[in-house]
């Protein structure tokens, strides 16, 4: 019997769009011959005409209306590579109604209305596939839906943002400033050219969400994650943390608590003898730990074209594999329950914390007794350095509540010879 053509239809043909194409046409033959499939790219559309003709397919397989893609009963998968929330959101709503399987690298889609398209999916009895929607060519959706699935999930702490990554890597190792490194990380195309959401944290939370929803089986919500960005941390900061054994990361940090769900992405201490210390430059990495395999980690490659590409087409294959066989309906089987969420002040956090103070009596005394007033206990205490008239501190506390540590904070800002907007940074236990 003649074997079932499948066709791929692709919405978008930026860079990863084109890397998908390229890869396709470099392994279309071997993935068909491995996986007994024959998928066949039908159309690439996209709005600009140059980007279509960068691809280098013929005039048949190119459009500018996406339509040609999403109504083309013919087609049977759907990539969406488009990015962002609309007209991504309104295409693969309507991909699904058609009844085609869809494939999506949009981050920020899935963890805003990822719910609500797998939901529709699962009623249409389709598949919504977004592996390459977290840690680029990184084996990690399928590996913590799959892999992890008889265990249970205690925290999950993410390298997931190249960018910033990149940034903390060359400030550490290359003395460059945090502008410096983000410059030379965009003249080598590991940031964009307009990097707020990386260097906020707002890439990094959409990933968390995404993953929290997948290892929890809750309903994590991004209005729901504390973020702060890479803004606050200075050269002199990495320069102490190496001092002390430390090195600071962009981390995305998950936890069930008994009281809810713990999410939040901030820069962080992290011990240089921790895996995720070795983690350099653009590349990712996840460090799950569960209460049976105990600790893992997945690393690799989280963005660029062809590792994002690996991750799509796999997708693509998966698909192809369902529709055959209906191996496996849906990426999340059921509807996530509701979860309550554990606000950050409640979480119990070490912290560093580098202030500038003048250079007279009484200024150990005032922190001490603000910092002892609210119970805050003190590991470590280094002052060595002067920065012009001023005396530099730095302090490690013992794990506090975070709520005790902002208050006693507080009270220190009130004294007159401590400079406003200290360091602080959280430490990963
Ligand atoms: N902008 C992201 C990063 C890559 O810097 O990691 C895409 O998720």
């Amino acid at each position: 019997m003649a074997k079932r053509i499948l066709k791929i239809g692709l919405l978008g043909a930026g860079i990863i769009g084109k890397g998908v194409v390229d890869l396709y046409k470099r392994n279309i033959e071997s993935i068909n011959k491995k996986n007994d499939l024959v998928l066949v790219l039908e159309r690439v559309a996209d709005r600009d005409q140059s980007r279509l003709q960068a691809l280098d397919l013929a005039a048949g397989n190119v459009t500018t209306d996406a339509s040609q893609v999403l109504d083309d009963p013919d087609i049977n998968i759907v990539i969406e590579l488009i990015g962002g929330l609309e007209p991504a959101r309104s295409f693969i709503t309507r991909a699904l109604e058609n009844g085609k399987y869809v494939i999506t690298a949009n981050k920020d889609l899935m963890a805003t209305h990822g719910q609500e398209l797998l939901d529709l999916a699962r009623e249409k009895n389709l598949n919504l596939f977004y592996e390459a929607s977290v840690g680029g060519g990184i084996p990690l959706i399928r590996t913590l839906k799959h892999s992890l699935v008889a265990d249970r999930v205690k925290r999950l702490v993410g390298i997931v943002n190249g960018t910033t990554n990149y940034i903390f890597t060359r400030m550490d190792q290359g003395g460059l400033s945090r502008q410096e490194a983000l410059s030379e990380a965009q003249k080598l195309g590991f940031a964009e050219a307009d990097p707020t959401n990386d260097v906020e944290g707002l890439d990094a939370a959409y990933k968390l969400v995404i993953m929290a929803n997948l290892v929890f089986g809750k309903k994590a919500k991004l209005d729901q994650v504390y973020v702060q960005g890479i803004g606050g941390v200075t050269y002199e900061d990495i320069a102490y943390a190496r001092e002390i054994g430390y090195t600071i990361k962009l981390l995305a940090i998950g936890e069930e608590l008994p009281e809810g769900l713990a999410l939040r992405v901030h820069p962080a201490l992290v011990p240089l003898d921790h895996p995720l210390a070795s983690v350099l430059n653009e590349l990712n990495a996840v460090f799950v730990e569960a209460e049976a395999v105990r600790e893992v980690m997945f690393y690799g490659p989280g963005a660029g074209a062809m590792p994002t590409a690996t991750a799509v087409l796999a997708d693509v294959v998966e698909a192809a594999r369902c529709i055959r066989s209906k191996a496996e309906n849906g990426m999340i089987e059921k509807p996530l329950a509701e979860t309550d969420f554990v606000p950050i002040g409640d979480l119990q956090v070490r912290f560093y914390l580098r202030i500038l103070a003048e250079d007279r009596p009484g200024v150990f005394a005032a922190l001490a007794n603000s910092f002892g007033d609210e119970n805050v206990s003190l590991d470590m205490i280094i002052q060595k350095r002067r920065v012009g008239e001023l005396a530099e501190i730095v302090i490690i506390t013992h794990k506090v509540k975070e709520e005790a540590f902002q208050r006693a904070l507080k009270k220190i800002s009130d004294f007159s010879a401590i400079k406003p907007d200290p360091s602080i940074i959280r430490l990963l236990e």
